[in-house]
């Protein structure tokens, strides 16, 4: 059997999944069209199911508010090729970025579940990910959201102030490596982190968070983006399979990695006793 690789198209759709990729892309293949019908239906109809199953969680998902249904909307019909050309954000910012209805849902359960008071959400873009965890805090709580476009910042304070949780967010303009440097020298513990950006860099901020104790003792990182569309499997020689693996060579922590959307891995502190998380 060949060796099993990345799919190289890049279909028009957000699914994270390698075989839809590898599936969609097969219908794109030059003599696709002399292909046998009971073969082409059998792409077809896997291709079916797997949108049926990603439509089914969506709908069962309990909805979004009207600020998150907003921001999701507000980013996918934005033109970001010409937002960036135009010179008002820095990098091109894909509205595939977006963390979206059921990662932001299950971002605010586990805010829940952490009963968390103070968050950090790295990685801003649209605000999604801030306002969905914002929604699980108490009043007194707080969400520090980080990103570098000026752009985002100024976007993302008025959207925030539309929502009756946004008082809970606090944005940090700038880059992370700077923002988690400055959380250190403020003294702030963090009950939970979402790590969204910088991804290159994603072994030198667990290693900050840990070692500066921003991370509180019985706090959650939560890192997104993990299976990276099957290229941490498939390849081992990129950033995110040597930050798994890094991860899963570290004994202060235990980890567990969730197939959800493009991979979410929860990081945990080891506790005192053996097999304690
Ligand atoms: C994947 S998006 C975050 C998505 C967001 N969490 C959501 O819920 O939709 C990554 C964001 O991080 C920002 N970013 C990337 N690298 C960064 C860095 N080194 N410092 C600060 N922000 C960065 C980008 O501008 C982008 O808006």
């Amino acid at each position: 059997m060949s060796e099993i690789t990345f799919p190289p198209a890049e279909p028009k759709n957000n699914n994270y999944q390698p075989y839809y990729r590898r599936l969609v892309a097969l219908k794109n293949h030059g003599n696709y069209k002399d292909w046998p019908q009971e073969v082409k239906d059998g792409i077809d109809h896997v291709i079916k199911l797997i949108d049926a199953r990603e439509n089914y969680v969506e709908d069962v998902c309990s909805k979004p508010g009207k600020v998150l249904a907003e921001i999701s909307e507000f980013t996918e019909t934005t033109d970001w090729a010409e937002l960036h050309k135009s010179g008002k954000t820095t990098c091109l910012l894909p509205s595939s970025m977006l963390t979206g209805h059921v990662e932001g849902l299950f971002l605010k359960f586990l805010v829940s579940m952490q009963q968390a008071k103070y968050v950090l959400d790295i990685g801003m873009f649209t605000g999604y990910s801030a306002l969905s965890m914002a929604e699980a805090l108490p009043a007194d709580g707080k969400v520090f959201t980080c990103d570098r476009e000026q752009y985002l910042a100024d976007l993302n304070r008025k959207v925030f102030d539309s929502s009756p949780h946004g008082k809970k967010i606090e944005i940090r303009l700038g880059d992370v490596g700077d923002t988690l440097k400055a959380l250190a020298k403020d003294g702030v513990q963090i009950d939970f982190v979402f790590l969204d950006a910088g991804a290159e860099k994603y072994g030198e901020y667990f290693d900050f968070l840990l070692d500066k104790n921003i991370l509180a003792p019985r706090g959650t990182i939560a890192v997104d983006n993990t299976l990276w569309f099957g290229r941490s499997y498939l390849e081992h020689e990129n950033h995110r399979a040597k930050f798994n693996k890094k991860i899963t060579e570290d004994r202060r922590v235990q980890q567990v990695l969730l197939p959800v959307r493009d991979g979410i891995m929860l990081i945990r502190r080891t506790g005192d006793v053996d097999g304690q998380v």
